[in-house]
This record gives C-alpha cells, structure tokens and sequence, in this order.
C-alpha cells in the first residue's frame, strides 16, 4: 500500500513551476507577432497553429507588456488573430552527425535533399564560446592551398581571419579554392543571404565534386526569412562545433558576415531597437563577437573560420567592417583594381594581414615575405613614375630592386583558379626566390 504524506504533496505541488501551456495570437505588426497568455523565455520555440492546424515554428524574440513577441521560422501564411500558440519550452537545435558530409541543408539544419537523417547529437545553436583559459594556443599552420595567403598571409589552424571585398571581386571563389585544397577534415559551409541562383552555382564551380564530399553546405538565401538567415549562421557554427568537440580539424566558411549582420538588423528594428550607425541596431554589434568568438580552438578541436564581409561600395571602413576587424585575428582584402587588372585571386597582400603569422611562420619565410612586401609597396609607390616611363634605371637602387623583383613577385601571387598548391610549396618557393 501506498502512504501519501499530504503536507509533502502539498509542497511539491507549490514547488511546481507553473506555466500557461497555450496562448492565442493577438496582432501581427510586420515581421512580428504578439501572443497573449504564455510565458516562454528568449530564444524558446513556439508553435502556432493557423486555421488549417498547421503549426509553423516561431521563436521568442522579445515581450512587450506581458505579451511576448515572435518571429516566424517559415511562411506566415493562415495566421489571424486568435491562432493557438503552444510553447515547446526549448531552444532551436540541429541534428549533426557523419551523415551531414556532402549534404546541402537549410537555414534551420534540415536537409535540402529527401533523405532524412539518421541518429545523431543535437547541438544548441546558441551556446557559449569554448573557455578563454582552456583554448589551446594556435602553433600549427592551416595550408589553405592558395598562394598569397600560405606565403604572405599564413594563417594557423584555429584563425578567424575576414575576407573582405566589395561585390564581385572574388570572394566565393576565394573560399571555393580554400574549401578544395585546404588541409582540414570538414568544411561547413554557411551561405547567408546568398542570391538562391548563386547556392549551386558555388556548389558545382566553385566547391566542385571534390570539395563537395569534405563539405556541408548550410545555405540561407535570401528570399528567407531573417529570422532563419540569422541562424543560418548560428546553425553552422553549431555544426562546426561538433566536429570540432570529435577531434576534428575544422573549416567553417560564412559568405557573407554582412547579410548575416542585416538579417539582424532587420530583426532589430522590427522589434523596436532605436537604429544606431547606418541603420545598424546596437544589438548586431552585440550579436557578431557572440558568433564569431565560437569558433576558433577548443581543448579537444580547432575551427579555422574565414567569414566574408561585403563592403558597400568599396567602402572598407563602414561599420560592419570595422567591427569585423577588430574582433578576428586577421583580414584579407581583395581589391576591386587588381581584379580589373585580371590579377586573381585579387588579395591585396599590403592590405591584409594575418596577426598570427609572426608566430607560426619560421625566419627565413618571414624575412622572405617581408622583403616581398618591402619591394611591391616600393613599386606601387612610383608605379605612375616607372608606366610613364619618366623613371630612369640606375637613379634609385630600392627602385631598381623592386623593379627586378616584380614580375616574379605577381607571377607568384597570380593562382589560377583550378592551380593546386600547398603551404610547404608557397613556403619554399618565397623563400627560393630570395636566396
Ligand atoms: N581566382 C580567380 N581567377 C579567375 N577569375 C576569378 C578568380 N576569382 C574571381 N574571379 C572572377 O570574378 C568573378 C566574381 O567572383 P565571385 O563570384 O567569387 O565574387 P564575389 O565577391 O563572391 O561576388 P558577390 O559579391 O556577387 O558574391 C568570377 O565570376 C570570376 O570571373
Ligand atoms: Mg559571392
């Protein structure tokens, strides 16, 4: 027989958490919806069914009052005032596993393909970055296969370093050919914002079938809603994690950092943040440290991460760029001049620069790459003098260097998009030139 101790009861009954378990929908202004009667915490996943009880996911963005407001996770399509909305007291998770390689998913994590997914580990994509105390420090180099940066611009296993360019200039090309040759285990993929012309576009020219089977694609397009292009990001940035909590060497790659920067603004202002900086709310320049500073080394895995800023009109000090900057540890500009003068990839080296390459890179190349950069920032400087012709040979030994040395100084930054190379070749070859 079972005895009851009422008084016990009574006290695990008072220690319940209580809790509506349904609301009903009472405005939708824009992108937002207000919802009556629950209680639900930031980033918790509602559902709400529309008039044919068809549940569309929504997450908690915000309260106003003792309302709470949401923002759609798909199509708001059936809903009007009064629609239930369930609380399912959790967060938005994916799904990660082996099965991902060579799988295109949605902003979500869902797999764009038929196949569904079999068993796996869910991932939060909101969690925080690895312990400053506990990453391990970045000592070993990522060869990324591209030329001008394993030699000029080396980046270590565990860099976050921005690519920065203006539309067109080569950016997707750029990580297409680091995610084909780059010595790493995985490549997650983030495209945010993307034209959806553009998504296979980049898997088949740009990726490749040989990138493809070491890559998983999270794309976001644009035409998406900005909730979803936001955890685009956060999703593949959840992926990358995994890997990296296996052991793995990681790549991430997000293309771009900017549209997952508006994606937030929109959001923003939707739910009433006062614009701050061309129209950027204070709440994005909270968001992309929180995003970027998880990637990066742990104490078991690195991601090396490559994010994409698109700069406005060539403009490389708006905001967003700016902010980018100052949080990664390294940029690589491309240049809109280099890229009419058929000079790709168009890193502008003398632009760029990795911060962690003074101490992964050994003495002989840092003094090569050195010089290299002495001598192409001596050329550029009487660049209009020696195409003019008004530069005579002999007036100027620095001038006279610089002018034996450029040709074999571009020829050896020029990489042809389908040009293997590896750092240990880079490396050498700067190096041979000099001695
Ligand atoms: N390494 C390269 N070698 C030869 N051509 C290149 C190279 N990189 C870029 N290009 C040329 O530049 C064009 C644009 O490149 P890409 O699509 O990578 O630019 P993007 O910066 O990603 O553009 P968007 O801003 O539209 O996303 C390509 O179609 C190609 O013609
Ligand atoms: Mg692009």
């Amino acid at each position: 027989m079972i005895s009851l101790n009422f008084k016990e009861l009574m006290k695990k009954v008072e220690e319940c958490s209580t809790a509506y378990i349904e609301g009903v929908v009472s405005k939708v202004i824009g992108l937002t919806i207000e919802v009556e009667g629950i209680k639900a915490f930031v980033g918790e996943v509602c559902k709400i069914y529309n008039e044919k009880n068809v549940a569309v996911e929504c997450e908690v963005v915000g309260f106003r009052e003792n309302n709470i407001i949401l923002m759609p996770l798909g199509e708001l399509i059936g809903i009007a005032p009064g629609c239930k909305v369930v609380p399912t007291g959790k967060p938005l998770t994916v799904k990660c596993s082996e099965e991902l390689f060579g799988r295109v998913l949605d902003g979500l994590g869902k797999p764009l393909d038929d196949k569904v997914l079999g068993e796996g580990n869910y991932y939060k994509l909101d969690s925080d970055p690895p312990d400053p105390l506990k990453r391990r420090r970045i000592k070993n180099v990522m060869s990324t296969g591209v030329r001008a940066i394993d030699g000029f611009l080396t980046c270590g296993e565990g860099q976050r370093i921005g690519i920065f360019a203006g539309s067109g200039v080569g950016k997707s090309t750029t990580l297409g050919m680091i995610a084909r040759e780059a010595q790493a285990d995985v490549n997650v993929i983030a495209l945010i914002g993307e034209r959806g012309r553009e998504v296979l576009d980049f898997i088949e020219k740009d990726l490749g079938e040989e990138g493809m089977k070491k890559s998983i694609i999270v794309c976001a397009t644009s035409d998406r809603p900005a909730l979803v292009r936001l955890k685009g990001a956060f999703t593949a940035t959840a992926i990358a994690e995994y890997f990296r909590d296996q052991g793995k060497k990681v790549i991430l790659m997000m293309d771009s950092v900017t549209r997952f920067a508006m994606a937030q603004r929109e959001i923003g202002l939707a739910i009433g943040e006062p614009p701050a900086t061309k129209g950027y709310t204070p709440s994005v320049f909270a968001m992309l440290p929180r995003l970027m500073e998880r990637s990066g080394m742990s104490d078991r895995g690195s991601i090396t991460a490559f994010y994409t800023v698109l700069v406005d009109g060539d403009d490389f000090n708006e905001p967003i760029a700016d902010a980018v900057r100052g949080i990664l540890d390294g940029h690589i500009v491309l240049s809109r001049d280099l890229a009419a003068k058929n000079h790709y990839p168009a890193i502008d080296t003398l632009k760029s620069i990795s911060r962690l390459m003074s101490e992964i890179a050994d003495d002989d190349h840092k003094q090569a790459a050195s010089a290299a950069r002495d001598l192409l920032a001596t050329y550029n400087d009487s660049e209009d003098l020696i195409n003019l012709g008004a530069y005579v040979r002999g007036s100027n030994k620095k001038i006279d260097i610089a002018l034996h040395y450029h040709d074999y100084i571009i020829n050896y930054l020029r990489q042809g998009i389908n040009e293997k190379s590896n750092f240990e070749e880079s490396r050498n070859k700067l190096v041979q030139m000099f001695s």
